[in-house]
Order: C-alpha cells, then structure tokens, then sequence
C-alpha cells in the first residue's frame, strides 16, 4: 500500500499537552483512505488530523453501518514503542467489517498505517502508566438513503494520548446487574465492534450512573440468566484466590484481547483460568459464600478494573474486602509489564517500533 504524506501547515503543528483526558485529546496527523466498489481501497493518506466534509444523507449517520476497534501503543524504558497484538486486533476488525457488511482491510496494511503513524507521531506517546490510544474506524459513505449495504467506505485511524481509563485510577468499580435491559444477542451484532451496539447500551449506562454504578453487566437476551460482559469489557471471577473463570464466548460477547491474553498469561504465573457458562445467582452466591474472592473486568482501556460491588434486583453484594484484590493486582501487573516492554515477552504479543 501506497501511503501519500501531506505536510502540516504550522497552525496544525500543535505542541504535545503534558495533561490529557480519555478520549478528547488527538495528535496532530491521522491516516484514511477510501473504498469504492470498484476501484477497492485507494488514495491511502497521512494528513492532518481534521474534520470530514460530507454530505447530510451520508449513510453511516442514518443507518449506523460503522465499526471501530481500540488498541494502544506503549511508551518502553528504552524509549522506543510497543505495539501490542496489532494483528489480532486487525482480524478482529475484519471479522466486524463481515458482519457488517462492509469491505475486508489487508492485514498488513492496516498494521502498516498503524506502524507509520505511531511512527510520525511518536511524540505523542506518553510514558507509563498512561499511552497513546489508536482508533481505526470504518465507516459508509454512500451520500443517499435507503436501507442496502453502501458501495463507499472511509477507513481512518486517529491516535490520542490517554492516562487512566477511570477517574480513580486503579480503584475498584461498582457494577450495576440489568435484569431489565440487554445488550446483544446470539445471531446479533454483539460479537462485533459496531457503533451501534454502544449507542443501544447508552440508556442504561447512564441510569446506572445515576444510581452510583460505573458499568452495567450484561445478561445473555434469551434467558437473562448468563453474565456475559461488562460495559466495554469483557468479565471474569476469582474462585479462592487461584482459578478464575470468565464467560465463554457464545456470540453476544466481543472476543477481547486482553480476555484472550490473560488465558494464555494466567496459568503461567501461577493461575488456573478457564471459560465457562456463568450463571449469575450461583456466581452472586458464590460472592455472598465468600468463594469468590475477586472480580474484574478486563479490556484494552482500563487492562484490569476491579470491581467492588454489584447491584442485582435491589441487592446489594459486596465483593472481598473491597479494594484491588491481589489476583487483580498480579495480573495487571504481569500483563503490562510485557506492554510496557519492562519484562521480556515470551508469547510475541508485542510489536517494537523503533523510534530512537
Ligand atoms: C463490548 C466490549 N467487550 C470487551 C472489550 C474488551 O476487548 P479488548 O480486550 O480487545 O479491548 C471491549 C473493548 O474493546 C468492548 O468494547
């Protein structure tokens, strides 16, 4: 892939903030191309970071045919940048993409576009504990109505630097357990990374908030009796300390990365972790028995967010003692230590970019 580099102006060279907050602050440059059917993907570019033009009847803003992913780059000790696991999460945008409807990406070139603007916009790699987020997004962009796959896209990737994903920091979460509302469903789009499955979880998200809970659970839709994940997190139990289990993946639950990285990492450092259908009065159970010990969620934003109470039914359940629980605090230790470059990596998870 041919990728054209427009040069900034100086009134789009802003200077790197030394404060920054989750998800509002973006570099100076992002990349795009388009897709038409048939001339496939072209005019690939890295350009200034800007707004797009386009027309009112744009597809993706009536009918929502849009998806996106999260990953993140790592500022490590000897100063170059970690990128980790960009290829899964590349197969995973793809998997969104098909499900959507929407064009395949070439694997290597969205590792490429990532790879050659993290390269340019090194600088905005902070140090740890925070780091630079990547959002590639796909989105249609046929400028007329009507419900039918579009036959434009526009593929784009934006970076911003980001400290921690919760305003406490590494502080344990209330959840809030929706017996009322669901979020996906098996042969829906829960196991992509669709726009649309956030804007339908935003109602309750926001009633819960005001209750005083962080992040909803979500319940499987048929039986509302299954956990299936958290917020924008994937969910797991610590039974007595050492074996931990998180939901299998049914098909309303989005495969993480990070869930799929601590299945491998967990049983290496001294864990058993395993997937299974998890029935949530016996897990509540098992919190009021004191049997499970732990609760966090894990994804690519917060890596590992403890989670200190659920509400269910008008019950409140305490969990532990109600601080970040060791479990919690190894793994997150183990896990990012190995994104930060500040262990050697033994599975290949990361990806060094040279920038010195
Ligand atoms: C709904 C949902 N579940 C789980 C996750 C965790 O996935 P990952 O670990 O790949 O970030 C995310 C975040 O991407 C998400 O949006």
């Amino acid at each position: 892939m041919e990728v054209t580099v427009v040069p900034l102006d100086a009134t789009q060279l802003k200077p790197v903030p030394t404060t920054f907050k989750f998800g509002s602050t973006f570099s100076n440059r992002m990349f795009t191309r388009v897709y038409s059917a048939d001339g496939g993907w072209q005019d690939a570019k890295i350009g200034p970071y800007e707004p797009f033009n386009l027309a009112p009847a744009t597809a993706v803003f009536h009918y929502a045919q849009e998806i996106f992913e999260g990953t993140k780059a790592y500022r490590r000790p000897d100063g170059n940048v970690n990128l980790f696991r960009p290829w899964e999460n590349a197969r995973r945008f793809n998997a969104s993409a098909e499900r959507m409807r929407m064009p395949q990406v070439d694997v290597e070139d969205h590792v490429g576009a990532i790879v050659q603007l993290v390269e340019m916009e090194h600088e905005w790699v902070p140090d740890a504990p925070a780091s630079l987020y990547i959002r590639p997004t796909m989105i249609a962009t046929d400028p007329a109505l009507g419900v039918h796959a579009s036959s434009g896209y526009l593929h784009f990737i934006i970076v911003g630097p980001v400290g921690s994903y919760f305003s406490s920091g590494f502080q344990p979460v209330p959840v809030y357990i929706s017996d009322q509302y669901v979020r996906a469903v098996r042969g829906g789009t829960g196991a992509a990374k669709a726009g649309g499955n956030y804007a339908a979880s935003l109602y309750v998200s926001e009633e819960v908030k005001a209750k005083g809970y962080a992040q909803v659970l979500w319940l499987d839709a048929v039986e509302r009796r299954y956990v299936e994940e958290v917020g924008a997190m994937n969910i797991a139990f610590v039974y007595n300390g050492k074996h931990i289990v998180t939901p299998s993946l049914t098909g309303s639950i989005l495969p993480g990365i990070t869930r799929k990285s601590l299945l491998q990492l967990a049983p290496d450092i001294g864990y058993e972790m395993s997937e299974a259908m998890i029935d949530v009065e016996e897990m509540l159970a098992d919190i009021k028995s004191g049997e499970i010990t732990e609760v966090f969620g894990c994804g690519t934003a917060a890596v590992i967010a403890p989670v200190n109470r659920f509400e269910y039914k008008d019950i409140v359940y305490d969990i532990g003692d109600k601080t970040a629980g060791p479990v919690s605090q190894h793994l997150f230790k183990a896990l990012t230590d190995i994104q930060y470059g500040r262990v050697p990596d033994p599975y290949g998870w990361t990806h060094t970019i040279e920038v010195g």
